[in-house]
């Protein structure tokens, strides 16, 4: 723990990783919303990285920084070097992904199973700091099955804390690897804060942020007494506008620049525009727009625009134009 450098003052906002959801498209839409938010891939398995296409997992947007790349693996070596794949795709971090706990991830032998092994794990951070300069983090879970006491929670990190990692995010659940499927895992085990909280009191080394069941900026004042960012998932994907509000919330707290924010309608042109530089270059539009059906999420109109949208997104042959709202939309509140 000594060797570990003291965690920056700048509370941290960071959106979630998210399978099928947080791809390149999806974090440029989040990059415009939350200027300084930390942004994490999807999760990329080493075997996929190591024997596929690494363009295809690797590539992103250079606006898309703070990026981290999110890595599924428990091999030391190959977790090393990939991240000497994601240094030289200037990635600004790399994350352990020991929280997942679907069935093919445990086949894996990786993921949120891994809270079984402190041992490995911290052997796979320490392989994967000393492989490369980019910070190396660890996104788990606060227990896994009959595992879920704060002596074992504890004696986790301990171990972990050997491998000199700085960043921590916590999921603030356990999961039970058999008999409930990845979704109702996010869904059923209680939420439980207070092991997020104490972790960063025993461990005050760590960056320590919180993640599960954020769903309101307002309540982030509240975590930020404790720990030093939250993530937000589920929340930020379905109401994407929430991270306008995280972000001013963030910045108020760090007493820094407010941002100047620009309006829905505005972010929309941006993504309309950035669909066509993509389309050039031969991505489908559907793979941008499908990401922004909750950009008027709970707005006059917001339900039709989304329900309008989906049906662009149908249309092989739509335009981005096609996504704009009509003015008779925004103007007829019976619409919503
Ligand atoms: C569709 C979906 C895919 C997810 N994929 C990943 C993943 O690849 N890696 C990961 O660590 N967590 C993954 N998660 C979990 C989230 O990162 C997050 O821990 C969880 O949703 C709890 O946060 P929330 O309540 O803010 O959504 C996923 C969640 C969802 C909804």
């Amino acid at each position: 723990m000594n060797t570990l450098i003291a965690a920056s003052q700048r509370p941290c906002l960071a959106v979630a990783p998210m399978m099928d959801w947080t791809d390149r498209h999806c974090r440029y839409f989040h990059r415009l919303l939350a200027p300084s938010a930390w942004l994490y891939t999807e999760m990329v398995t080493t075997g996929a990285l190591l024997h596929g296409d690494v363009q295809r997992h690797l590539a992103y947007a250079e606006r898309e920084h703070p990026l981290a790349l999110q890595l599924g693996g428990s091999v030391p070596e190959d977790l090393a070097r990939c991240c000497r794949l994601a240094e030289e795709w200037g990635y600004d971090e790399v994350n352990l992904n020991v929280g997942c706990p679907s069935d093919r991830v445990q086949r894996g032998a990786f993921g949120a199973c891994l809270m079984h092994e402190p041992e490995l794990v911290r052997d796979c951070l320490g392989a994967m700091r000393a492989a490369s300069a980019v910070p190396v983090s660890i996104k788990s879970r606060i227990g896994v099955d009959e595992l879920d006491s704060w002596a074992q929670l504890e004696n986790f990190y301990r171990i972990v804390a050997e491998s000199g990692v700085q960043r921590v995010i916590v999921h603030a659940r356990k999961a039970w690897l058999k008999g409930l499927s990845p979704k109702q895992n996010r869904e059923i085990p209680d939420l439980n804060y207070q092991r997020v909280y104490r972790l960063k009191r025993e461990f005050p080394l760590f960056e320590v942020i919180v993640n599960g069941g954020i769903t309101a900026a307002e309540s982030i004042s509240g975590h930020l007494q404790h720990v030093d960012g939250v993530m937000i998932g589920r929340a930020a994907y379905q109401m994407p506008w929430m991270l306008t509000e995280c972000e001013q919330l963030m910045a108020d707290s760090a007493h820094s620049a407010e941002h100047d924010q620009p309006d829905r309608d505005q972010i929309l042109e941006q993504m309309i525009a950035y669909a066509h530089a993509q389309q050039a270059q031969g991505v489908p539009i559907r793979h941008i727009g499908r990401h922004l059906l909750g950009l008027y999420h709970g707005q006059p109109g917001g339900k039709l625009w989304r329900r309008q949208m989906s049906e662009c997104l149908q249309d092989h042959s739509a335009a981005p134009e096609s996504w704009r709202r009509q003015t008779i939309q925004s103007d007829c509140p019976e619409y919503a």
